[in-house]
């Protein structure tokens, strides 16, 4: 007998490059908190959308495209984008992946970031540039949720191919790519350290 697994939902996840990367990761971390500190139309979007925490998003959404060193991160994101098309065997023929939105998140303690999915855009991610020990990682939700009916309980200690969410713990230096429309969270971060992300998306039209 044979048990198929077909439809599967595939998250790529790869140290972002080798040599050099914690200087690189240094020089963004500085920037990040360079530009919290600045951005004050983003500070005001904060406290209505994202309380306690920083994020560009609703302020500096293309930080790709105003920094040299976020500009040399999408070219070194993009190298990860084309692989992870590959593995998931996507028909490229005459269009490209580009970076659409690149923006920074900060989370101090006991900020949380809910479900979401990222419409209109192809393939999303993060890079991590500064994770507590023991900080949030990204939590997915298996997308055919809503579908299970009367579907039992997995055991708790099945393989992650069964498992209805899967975490992928956040590290500095690591790149986590997925498509744009698996749900998604960071849980509450418990940690007193700020946990420091970049987040982007790509789309091919
Ligand atoms: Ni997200």
């Amino acid at each position: 007998m044979t048990v198929h697994s077909f439809f599967p939902t595939q998250v790529y996840s790869a140290h972002l490059r080798h040599a050099g990367w914690l200087r690189f990761n240094r020089e963004l971390l500085r920037e990040c908190q360079q530009v919290r500190e600045h951005d004050e139309a983003g500070q005001k979007w904060c406290k209505k959308n994202y309380p306690g925490g920083y994020t560009s998003y609703g302020s500096l959404c293309h930080m790709q495209k105003m920094s040299s060193t976020f500009e040399a991160l999408e070219k070194k994101i993009n190298r990860h984008v084309k692989a992870y098309a590959r593995a998931l065997e996507l028909d490229m023929t005459g269009r490209e992946l580009t970076m659409t939105d690149c923006w920074i998140n900060i989370m101090p303690e006991h900020v949380v970031h809910g479900l979401h999915i990222h419409p209109t855009s192809t393939i999303s991610g993060t890079y991590y540039v500064q994770t507590p020990k023991g900080c949030s990682g990204l939590k997915f939700e298996d997308p055919r949720l809503d579908r299970f009916m009367a579907s039992p309980p997995r055991k708790a200690d099945c393989s992650p191919e069964n498992q209805p969410w899967i975490t992928i713990p956040a590290k500095a230096g690591n790149v986590v790519l997925f498509e744009s429309w698996i749900r998604h969270e960071v849980p509450i971060n418990q940690r007193r350290a700020e946990r420091i992300s970049i987040s982007f998306n790509y789309n091919w039209f």
